[in-house]
């Protein structure tokens, strides 16, 4: 129990009261106080079969009207994981990870039934394009939640959205699927770390949504972070300069000063999906 109240306490810097009891009926809460995204892998395989139970209990996951709008691509041809590394190179470790998945949101199935049983299908605006992509997130986080869960490693890989034609092309996604995030997975190399989040009074709200104190919140969070997990470089230091404390607000913000898949609406658009 002092496991989780430990690693909460470091991850979100408050002072976190003895853990409930009811958290020991499993040692799931403890793994999941001290996860952490892992991006070093040994080069031990993943067994297919593991990787398809995996996928299995990620899609366990609740999902929206159990509508089940997200698939899983396996990667599992070398050929093919080569050509999606090449479409997306940037994140080296990925050449790495033993096992690569492709999590998609997937619409077009509910299209496909809608026309199979000759039922009009009166939902084309933005709703399903999101449904389609929160369970795809359930999904991931879920296959994640799982994979570590038994001492597996993975990293979620928004990349795979930096060239969104491409790899749809690559992976024969049609009308209506498109993909949401990659996932690296593999037999963890090194422990990692436990990554520091906000603390819960600015993003936990009781009743109402509150923003009260939350430039002090973030100010001592970035001390914090910056005191125990400093940042290795400041982002585009050549167009704001070098500061003295760069913090995680610092690196966020200039992080979205640059335009981030500002094609990727286009891209959905191009998939079919009407966003109005
Ligand atoms: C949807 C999603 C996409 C992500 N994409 C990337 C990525 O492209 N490259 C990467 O190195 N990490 C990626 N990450 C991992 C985050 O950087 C990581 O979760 C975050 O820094 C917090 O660290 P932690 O998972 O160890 O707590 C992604 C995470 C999520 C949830």
């Amino acid at each position: 129990m002092t496991k989780i109240k430990n690693a909460l306490e470091y991850r979100f810097g408050d002072n976190f009261p003895d853990t409930p009891d009811a958290l020991s009926a499993s040692d799931f809460p403890a793994k999941l106080a001290q996860r952490r995204s892992h991006r070093k892998f040994k080069s031990d395989p993943v067994d297919s079969e593991l990787v398809r139970s995996l996928c299995a209990l990620a899609l366990c996951a609740p999902s929206k009207s159990d509508l089940q709008q997200r698939d899983i691509v396996i990667i599992e041809d070398a050929d093919q994981r080569a050509k999606l590394l090449e479409t997306i190179p940037g994140n080296a470790w990925m050449d790495e990870a033993p096992a690569y998945l492709v999590f998609c949101a997937n619409n077009r199935r509910q299209r496909q039934l809608n026309q199979w049983r000759e039922v009009p299908f009166a939902n084309d605006h933005i709703d399903p394009f999101f449904n389609a992509s929160v369970d795809a997130g359930i999904a991931l986080a879920t296959f994640m939640m799982a994979a570590e869960s038994i001492g597996l490693g993975c990293c979620p890989v928004s990349a795979i959205r930096n060239k969104p034609h491409e790899v749809s092309d690559l992976l024969g996604l049609p009308d209506h699927v498109f993909p949401v995030a990659g996932l690296g997975l593999g037999w963890p190399a090194e422990e990692g770390e436990i990554s520091m989040r906000l603390p819960l009074a600015s993003t936990v709200h009781t009743d109402r949504f509150s923003e009260d104190g939350l430039s002090d919140q973030i100010r001592s969070y970035d001390e914090r972070r910056a005191e125990a997990q400093p940042f290795s470089y400041q982002r585009a230091a050549d167009q704001f300069g070098e500061v003295e404390n760069y913090g995680w607000s610092d690196d966020k913000a200039r992080q979205y000063s640059v335009p981030e898949r500002k094609d990727f609406g286009a891209f959905v658009r191009a998939k079919g999906f009407d966003l109005s």
